[in-house]
């Protein structure tokens, strides 16, 4: 539990509302993705509880339609970007982190972790790496490579998180689908840390 602004966030009693949110398919996804990312959080030492409100919370606008979605956008001032004009979708993980603060009183570092969970950026966080590879991990994904980047994910979690920026790279590529900028950044950043960390 802790505070933030007035607010009281407590995993238990935020639970069945944020369960409720969710089309039924997605539950057992979101229920993958608390036990991951608390798992995560033990192995690299962030906070456990933010990690597990941040999992909670990640997907709370995934059920909304893209005009619901565009909408929000409106009122939370959120313009999409390219990506998100042609991928509507993307923009979950915006007006997730906004709605989240806005009904849940989460913090900012809870708020930033649900914002980049889909499509990563530069400088992430730690509990921004870990919602991330969370979400890409949890044991209910089953995808060719996946069990590669679970193992990279409790043995060095960067490049758990530029293999999977470039396996989705890849993916929407050949997909013929839209390039996330964030996504691209997300990774030119992690190849410059890992350049620089070589040169010390
Ligand atoms: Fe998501
Ligand atoms: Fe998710």
């Amino acid at each position: 539990m802790f505070r933030k602004r007035g607010f009281i966030v407590e995993f238990s009693e935020i639970y069945p509302q944020a369960i409720a949110m969710l089309k039924p398919k997605r539950i057992p996804h979101v229920k993958g993705c608390i036990s991951e990312a608390e798992r995560l959080a033990e192995r690299w030492g962030a906070n456990i509880i933010k990690a597990r409100i941040a999992a909670l919370l990640h997907d709370c606008t995934k059920a909304l339609s893209s005009v619901e979605q565009l909408k929000l956008c409106e009122k939370y001032g959120i313009i999409p970007n390219q990506a998100e004009m042609l991928s509507p979708e993307l923009l979950h993980q915006k007006t997730g982190a906004e709605l989240a603060r806005e009904r849940f009183g989460v913090d900012s570092e809870i708020a930033d972790a649900i914002r980049r969970h889909t499509t990563g950026g530069p400088h992430m966080s730690l509990l921004e790496k870990i919602i991330y590879i969370a979400d890409y991990i949890e044991p209910t994904r089953r995808f060719s490579g996946v069990e590669h980047i679970r193992e990279l994910a409790y043995t060095d979690l960067d490049v758990a998180v530029r293999e999977s920026f470039v396996a989705t790279l890849r993916y929407v590529l050949e997909q013929g689908r839209a390039v996330c900028t964030d996504m691209v950044d997300g990774y030119n950043y992690l190849l410059i840390e890992k350049r620089d960390r070589e040169n010390r």
